[in-house]
């Protein structure tokens, strides 16, 4: 898979997973189980893009922001399997409240993080930080 495809992938796998667990239309149960398989798409989908950026030359910052992104997506999973596996009704309100906010929290980085680092990337392949014409200093010429 081409790396900018798996960088764009994992955005929108991340707004999907966040989508499914917010509108559960196929019922609770069947939703929070597509969320754990999406959960599963998302940290393999984050570690692919890890893997295939280690090995480019591209700036050592989008290598940091992605394999930090992998962590986060592995950190959200394992926070997930509690909320998953418990009875949340036997919890106290407070703990169970602590776990969604920072599986919230974490989403929220995953997707903000992916994103900048997909669009540093595609632009670092697509050579635009290099200078254009357009961005040449006006000669002293065209200032009045
Ligand atoms: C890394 C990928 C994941 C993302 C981006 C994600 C995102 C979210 C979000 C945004 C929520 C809503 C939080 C809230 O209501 O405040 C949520 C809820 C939840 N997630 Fe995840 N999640 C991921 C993986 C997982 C996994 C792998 C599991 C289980 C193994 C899981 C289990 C849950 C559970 C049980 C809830 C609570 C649902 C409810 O009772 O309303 N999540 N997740």
């Amino acid at each position: 898979m081409k790396t900018w495809v798996a960088m764009y992938l994992l955005i929108w796998a991340v707004l999907l997973e966040m989508l499914i667990v917010f509108f559960p239309v196929l019922g609770y149960d069947a939703n929070l189980d597509l969320h754990v398989l999406g959960g599963a798409v998302v940290v393999v989908l984050a570690l692919i893009v890890y893997r295939q950026i280690r090995n480019t030359s591209c700036p050592d910052r989008i290598k940091r922001i992605s394999r930090s992104t992998a962590q986060l997506a592995v950190l959200d999973t394992v926070i997930g399997f509690p909320l998953y596996l418990t009875d949340m009704s036997i919890l106290g309100v407070p703990f169970k409240e602590v776990i969604l906010f920072l599986h919230f929290v974490l989403a929220i980085t995953i997707i903000a993080q992916a994103s900048s680092s997909a669009t540093a990337y595609d632009m670092w392949e697509e050579r635009e930080f290099a200078p254009t014409p357009a961005d040449q200093p006006r000669s002293p010429a065209h200032t009045s």
